[in-house]
């Protein structure tokens, strides 16, 4: 079964300038009421998505998975997951997305599958050299028994990249590779057998109407040569880090993306091929993009810019040089499911950056909330004036915090466990998010069941709640994102203008958009102004405030 987007007029290319929203399916509606999110619930919410005014929307993994990694352990690439329905449902929700002019990427995972994937469990039952064992990464274990893995690689969840299997009689056997959690072994990608299977994958779901895909690990899927070891810099950030790293952002991946850019090609509708790769620079980012390689990548590091004037600057500048030496939009985004939600992110310090989530017990000071939140809608403010494409995590448009005070027992993510508790992970920006104040699970389902428990402090974000109040972050996204379609913002260029060292302000389109990261409040016309992320005082622009004037 096939539709046809509406309005895809070939060679439009959408993407370029389009805001993507990221949902997470097991945290966005659940029509079941099992406390999972499922694809009815999504499509039963689809008209709050179009009166936001989003361009497409990014599915999180809903094929089957055991679910060790929130679907980013799949187990069968050609079907739903029952958690989250049928493939019936999604060609419906893909159909009434179309209806309303709203896009749908599908996420796909190629780095790894689930350990319960037909071909793990062949290889498992198949004999070392086996063509079963050659499509994932088996090695003989180093000692006189084979009893240390192959190689000195960490997973990026914590513990050895590595685990050994038992063999049928009992004995112990062969390793295989698993850059995340033991339950998601990686595919040998050098194996023509690997590529033909997601050609094949890739085509099912573009034949069913996807409009393109987010590619999980796009960074990973070529190992260096012979396997050497690979002991990170301490700081090294665990998905990035300075290079070379034998398992992050080898050449061979290029070769990849090639030839799945001419299977998207094939298709009319301007599909789309989205690149999740955590590298050190975007000039590195950018070598993802190039005109026959993917179309957008993640741009990570302008997630993690410092908040001031100078950091925010540089970011955009070298991020805006990087892609469009190469022909492709920059993208821009400020949270997403593996992060501290930037209404909480943006009150850490540089002393407390607690990256890699926050807990009851992490030490320092609590993030400031309303500091955050300010400087979240701040900058959120300032990213939707920006050429190029941004994305957006459901939830992010109420402006929720990240959830700290989620009890270990409640904690789902693998990170969390295969570090004994020391990194609390990423439950804390997949909390379900909330619809109504004072509905069961503030709306979620009707049950009240809910995967992770929601705070009380919800709500206070319900989205009912923030319909209509003039001054909630909801009605400021939906401003933001009329403002930026009516004004054709994504694909403007960029000029700075210089307002002083702690003020960045810059002319795009018909608009001249400044945020005052300083102390002191900053003057500005007030007739001239389109919308403001805080209000004006005394007629200035107060300190973490993003302001859009008529040019
Ligand atoms: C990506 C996903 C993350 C997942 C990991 C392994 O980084 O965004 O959620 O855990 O890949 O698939």
């Amino acid at each position: 079964m096939s539709f046809a987007f509406p309005t895809a007029a070939p060679g439009s290319e959408w993407w370029r300038s389009a805001v993507i929203y990221q949902i997470y399916p097991r945290s966005f509606a659940d029509a079941s009421g099992d406390g999972v999110g499922d694809l009815r619930g999504i499509e039963s919410r689809l008209d709050s998505l179009a009166e936001l005014g989003i361009d497409a929307i990014w599915l999180s993994p809903f094929m089957v998975s055991p679910q060790k990694d929130a679907g980013y352990d799949v187990a069968d690439y050609r079907d739903v997951d029952p958690l989250f329905g049928t493939l019936a449902d999604f060609d419906e929700l893909l159909a009434s997305a179309h209806e309303r002019e709203i896009r749908l990427i599908v996420d796909l995972v190629p780095n790894h599958s689930s350990d319960q994937h037909v071909w793990f469990q062949a290889a498992l039952a198949a004999a070392p050299g086996s063509p079963e064992r050659a499509r994932y990464i088996f090695r003989d274990g180093k000692g006189a028994d084979g009893e240390l893995p192959p190689n000195n690689w960490e997973s990026v969840f914590g513990g050895p990249a590595w685990t050994r299997i038992t063999n049928a009689d009992g004995t112990p056997g062969q390793w295989y590779l698993h850059l995340f959690d033991s339950s998601q072994p990686d595919f040998d990608w050098t194996n023509e057998e690997v590529r033909a299977e997601f050609r094949s994958v890739l085509r099912f779901w573009l034949d069913r109407g996807a409009d393109g895909f987010r590619v999980d690990v796009a960074h990973g899927m070529i190992k260096a040569a012979g396997l050497p070891d690979y002991t990170p810099p301490t700081d090294a950030a665990s998905m990035g880090g300075a290079e070379p790293v034998p398992y992050w952002g080898q050449d061979g991946v290029h070769e990849i993306y090639r030839d799945w850019h001419t299977v998207l090609a094939e298709y009319a509708g301007d599909r789309v091929l989205c690149a999740e790769a955590w590298l050190p620079t975007n000039e590195e980012t950018a070598l993802w993009v190039r005109p026959d390689e993917m179309h957008q990548a993640f741009n990570f590091n302008y997630m993690y810019a410092a908040w001031s004037a100078a950091g925010q600057r540089e970011s955009i500048e070298t991020s805006i040089a990087a892609f469009n030496g190469v022909g492709a939009p920059s993208t821009w985004v400020l949270s997403n499911h593996d992060v501290v939600r930037h209404a909480t992110r943006l009150a850490l310090t540089i002393d407390n950056p607690q990256g890699e989530g926050i807990g009851p017990k992490t030490p320092g000071p609590r993030p400031d909330a309303a500091l955050g939140l300010r400087r979240a809608r701040a900058a959120t403010s300032l990213m939707l004036a920006l050429p190029g494409s941004s994305y957006l995590y459901q939830g992010e448009e109420l402006g929720l915090p990240e959830v700290i005070d989620l009890p270990d027992e409640a904690r789902q993510d693998p990170s969390f466990f295969r570090t004994n508790g020391e990194r609390y992970g990423r439950d804390g920006c997949r909390v379900p998010i909330p619809w109504e104040a004072d509905a069961p699970a503030f709306g979620f389902n009707d049950t009240g069941a809910s995967w992770l428990p929601q705070p009380a402090e919800f709500a206070d974000f319900s989205r009912a709640t923030e319909t209509g109040a003039a001054d909630s972050t909801l009605e400021l996204y939906k401003r933001l994102l009329a403002e930026r379609a009516a004004r054709s913002l994504g694909t403007e260029t960029l000029e700075w203008l210089d307002r002083g060292t702690d003020v960045l302000a810059f002319h795009t389109g018909d608009v001249e958009v400044v945020t005052n990261f300083g102390p002191a409040p900053v003057s500005v016309d007030a007739s001239r102004v389109i919308l403001s992320s805080e209000p004006l005082t005394d007629g200035a622009l107060p300190t973490d405030t993003t302001v859009w004037l008529t040019a």
